[in-house]
Formats: structure tokens, C-alpha cells, sequence
């Protein structure tokens, strides 16, 4: 599913971004650059839903480090 339409940002674009240690709202307006280069930011309004996927990505990458070691 689509979290940005203006830049077409997913789901899974979101949980990566999380992976690689973006899950502070301020860190995933900046690597996705909401509300910059005249996009509506609309989505921007909704940051806490990117925050719960990138925390989402961030644990799941966790759980699979663990289980392999
Ligand atoms: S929907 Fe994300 S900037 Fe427009």
C-alpha cells in the first residue's frame, strides 16, 4: 500500500527505512522528504503511522538477527 502518493512511498519502503535505523518522525520526514520539493504533505500528517511501520521493519529486522545467531 501506498504511505505517500506524491512520491510514491510503500509499506515496505517505510519498514525498510526502519531497518536501517530511521524510526524518529523527524529522521522519515527527511529521508522521504515530506513536505519538501512542493509536495502536498498530506502524508506528513499521518508521521505516526510511518513511525509504527519503521518500528514495524526495525523489530522484525531484530527478531531475524536473533534467530540466526
Ligand atoms: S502524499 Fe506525501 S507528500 Fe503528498
Amino acid at each position: 500500500m501506498y504511505m505517500c502518493l506524491c512520491k510514491g512511498i510503500t509499506e515496505s519502503d517505510v519498514r525498510e527505512a526502519g531497518r536501517a535505523g530511521f524510526v524518529m518522525p523527524s529522521q522519515l520526514k527527511c529521508k522521504f522528504g515530506l513536505k519538501q520539493d512542493g509536495s502536498c504533505g498530506r502524508c506528513a500528517k499521518h508521521i505516526h503511522e510511518f513511525v509504527e511501520l519503521a518500528i514495524e521493519g526495525a523489530s522484525a529486522f531484530c527478531q531475524t538477527s536473533v534467530n540466526r545467531s
